[in-house]
């Protein structure tokens, strides 16, 4: 059933499965004709999204330009496959760290173990180093010690350049940071230009630290903003009160406006796209990065809770730190503000560095079902307790849990069957009506007989061809086994590197496949697009729904998230049949509904425009949404080409005229 996949590499598909699509050229219009009744019900959950922090391709660009001289810098590719682990990248990101996560500086914590002094540098005369005999907590283990020379006089201190610069807007922005050592006096914090000099914002808090313990101090300021991502966070202090002497530092945070005012919240901006998606539910928080390289570096749900100082981090399964900044209730509080159904995935025992099954996994599941507790429990249970000491006194809605990631893949087939039923019992005789979800439906890697309920998750990553060709993937499957298709995106692996952005072609093919989905929603539950965001100064993976970087007006909304953005907003409760005068190609449609409000898909795959009567009988008037571009268009930082237009069309008795561009995908919505 499910074509041999891997989530970060998939190479040279081969599918079989055309059926019924002819490749005709349309000469009269396609007539579709819209039933007004008779069609299975649609999944409310079908679109969403998946997050997790990963990439297959690294850039590295090192860059420190201060004040107009190039302090160091080079540039390379590196190849990090997760099993790979001699060849480690230095420093990546972007999709919670760096990305959707609001705190701006990296390397704020000394986390991972791959990232040594990146984003840190000296401001005045001091030398700066990483202090591993002077921990912030148990859980931040080292700081930043800052080396005053006899004699100082100034104001001296250190910078952090962020991921790749830090993005200054005028904007009132919280800062934190963790201090040691004997100092009373003022601390200045800016926000200053790297090669200009520029101060965009200068502030000044005064703080008593002592030698004896870590301290934090908290404050918050405005800025104006900078035309360019070329900033960096400084902060300094008076040098002739620590000559000679030294000082640490610790934890360091800033954040810009956070969405819905959340501390240690999402970045408004980037937060707010993603909520103009609609998405219906968020997969987290992966992905192979729930695994770990080793069972002990896996994603562990309670050192991603409390206060940050108590959060560890880890170094990821992609060569680079997750801070855990974003853990489990931020992921939690993210769904709930966006009107997303969490879709929460559960380590299975399986890591790249080795596989936990039989008795030995007993551990393991008491730990998951620790994590139940913390969800779901209430203030009379240990862990129910801890999530309102954290914060929040409502159980978490959490109604679906998926047990691992592709284990079918990596070694894990043989021993799932036996560890999804020991977490599928513990799971299900607490917790009923929680909907669980196998990380993968090779059968032959599944239990037999899977219980009932249960979801099988397939992940597909293809080129466009590809995608159109599993149009009707669906049509003929079993209706008792409902499918997740848990990440999904149209890739051009044939690129050098596999790194490109989205494409109008492409878009039109996950848009094709989307509809194949749709109209066998019945089974096809949940479907969620992956990857999520990039940073464009480090190509991780691509494409992604949308991307960014340090500078101004650089969020860049794709192709395809226009594509999941007219999807997701436009989906009816129930599918329609439709008579048509055509075969599905190049044309492919599916038609919905909603109580009186009809929505017909459409999409052209191919490069001659077509024209489409659209006859829903008893509708008066309509809206079409239409994404159109050529082949190979896409939208690029600064040059946006392509966005959905919209018209208003009058129908004459139900029959509304479309012109399809060559490879749009459009929603026409009537009532
Ligand atoms: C469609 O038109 C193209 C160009 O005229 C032609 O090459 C192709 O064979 C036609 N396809 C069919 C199915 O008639
Ligand atoms: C679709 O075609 C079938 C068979 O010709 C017909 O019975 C049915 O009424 C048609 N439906 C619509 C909505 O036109
Ligand atoms: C509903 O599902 C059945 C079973 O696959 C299928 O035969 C039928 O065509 C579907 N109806 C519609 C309107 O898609
Ligand atoms: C800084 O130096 C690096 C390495 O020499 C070089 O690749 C880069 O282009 C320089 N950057 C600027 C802005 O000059
Ligand atoms: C900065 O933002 C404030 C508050 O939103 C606004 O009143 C002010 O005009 C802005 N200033 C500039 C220079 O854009
Ligand atoms: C930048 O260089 C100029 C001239 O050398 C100097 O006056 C200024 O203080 C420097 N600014 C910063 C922020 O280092
Ligand atoms: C911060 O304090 C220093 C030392 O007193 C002073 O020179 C500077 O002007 C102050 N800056 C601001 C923004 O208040
Ligand atoms: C910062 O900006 C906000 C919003 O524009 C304003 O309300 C506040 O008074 C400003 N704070 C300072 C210290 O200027
Ligand atoms: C997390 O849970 C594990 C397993 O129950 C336990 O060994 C560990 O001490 C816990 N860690 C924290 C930080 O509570
Ligand atoms: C399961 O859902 C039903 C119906 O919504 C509800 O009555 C019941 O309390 C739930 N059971 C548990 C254990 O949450
Ligand atoms: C589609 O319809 C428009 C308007 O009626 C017409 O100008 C155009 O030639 C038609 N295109 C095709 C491919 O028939
Ligand atoms: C389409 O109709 C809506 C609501 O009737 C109206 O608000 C909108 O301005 C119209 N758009 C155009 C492009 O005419």
């Amino acid at each position: 059933m499910r074509p041999g996949c891997v989530a970060y590499l998939c190479l040279g598909s081969t599918v079989g499965l055309v059926q019924g699509i002819s490749n005709g050229n349309v000469s009269e219009p396609v007539t579709l004709t819209v039933g007004r009744e008779g069609g299975n019900k649609s999944s409310p959950l079908l679109y969403g999204v998946m997050f997790e922090v990963f990439h297959s391709w690294v850039l590295i660009v090192h860059k420190r330009i201060i004040n107009g001289t190039n302090l160091s810098g080079n540039g390379s590719f590196w190849y990090a496959g997760p099993h790979e682990a001699s060849e480690r990248a230095l420093t990546t990101c972007c999709q919670g760290d760096g990305g959707i996560h609001g705190q701006l500086l990296q390397n704020n914590g000394f986390q991972g173990t791959s990232l040594g002094m990146t984003s840190y540098a000296p401001v005045g005369d001091v030398e700066i180093s990483q202090d591993m005999s002077n921990p912030v907590s148990d859980a931040i283990t080292s700081s930043l010690k800052v080396s005053v020379p006899d004699g100082a006089t100034e104001y001296a201190g250190f910078a952090n350049t962020g991921y790749i610069g830090v993005p200054v807007m005028n904007h009132t922005y919280k800062s934190s940071f963790w201090m040691k050592g004997d100092y009373s006096g003022t601390v200045n914090l800016q926000l200053v230009g790297s090669v200009s000099g520029i101060v965009y914002a200068d502030h000044n808090l005064t703080v008593k630290s002592t030698s004896s313990k870590f301290r934090e101090f908290e404050t918050s300021f405005n800025s104006t903003e900078s035309p360019d991502g070329d900033n960096e966070w400084h902060l300094t202090i008076d040098g002739s009160k620590v000559a000679g002497s030294s000082l640490n530092f610790g934890l360091i945070q800033l954040f810009p406006p956070t969405y819905n005012d959340r501390d240690n919240g999402l970045r408004h901006d980037l937060a707010t796209a993603l909520d103009h998606v609609n998405s219906a539910f968020l997969r987290f928080p992966g992905g192979n990065n729930i695994e770990g390289l080793e069972i002990d570096s896996r994603w562990k749900w309670n050192t991603t809770i409390g206060p940050l100082v108590d959060r560890p981090g880890r170094e990821s399964d992609w060569f680079y730190p997750n801070t855990d900044a974003l853990g489990l209730d931020e992921y939690l509080w993210w769904c709930e503000d966006m009107n997303m159904a969490p879709l929460l995935a559960i380590w299975s025992g399986k890591s790249y560095g080795g596989i936990v099954s039989g008795s030995d996994l007993k551990p393991f599941v008491d730990d998951i079902m620790n994590e139940m507790e913390y969800l779901f429990g209430s203030e009379h249970t240990h862990y129910g307790k801890m999530r309102i000491d954290n914060g929040r006194k409502e159980p978490w809605k959490v109604d679906f849990v998926e047990i691992g990631n592709e284990d079918d893949l990596t070694g894990g087939c043989d021993t799932y069957p036996d560890r999804f039923n020991q977490i599928y019992k513990a799971i299900h005789d607490k917790y009923p009506n929680i909907t669980l979800v196998a990380s993968n439906g090779n059968y032959s890697c599944l239990p037999s007989p899977l219980p009932q309920n249960v979801i099988i998750d397939l992940h597909l990553y293809r080129q466009p061809d590809d995608f159109v060709a599993l149009f009707n993937q669906f049509d003929n499957q079993p209706r008792n086994q409902s499918v997740m298709v848990g990440e999904y995106g149209c890739r051009n692996t044939s690129s050098a590197l596999g790194t490109y952005w989205s494409f109008m072609q492409g878009s039109c093919s996950e848009a094709i496949y989307m509809m194949g989905m749709e109209r066998n929603s019945d089974i096809v539950q949940m479907a969620a697009y992956a990857p999520l965001l990039e940073h464009f100064g480090f190509i991780s993976w691509s494409p992604t729904m949308y991307g960014f970087n340090s500078s101004p007006e650089t969020l860049t909304l794709s192709t395809s998230y226009y594509v999941q953005q007219m999807f997701s907003s436009n989906k009816g409760n129930t599918v329609l049949p439709v008579n048509s005068t055509a075969d599905f190609g190049p044309l492919y449609w599916v038609a919905t509904k909603t109580d009186s409000k009809y929505y017909m898909k459409l999409a052209n795959y191919g490069p001659d425009e077509q024209n489409v009567t659209v006859s829903i009988p008893k509708t008066e008037s309509g809206r079409l949404e239409m994404l159109g571009g050529s082949q190979n268009e896409g939208n690029q930082p600064y040059d946006v080409t392509v966005m959905p237009v919209t018209t208003n069309l009058t129908g004459d008795h139900g029959n509304y005229s479309v012109t399809m561009a060559p490879w749009a995908v459009a929603v026409l919505i009537a009532t």
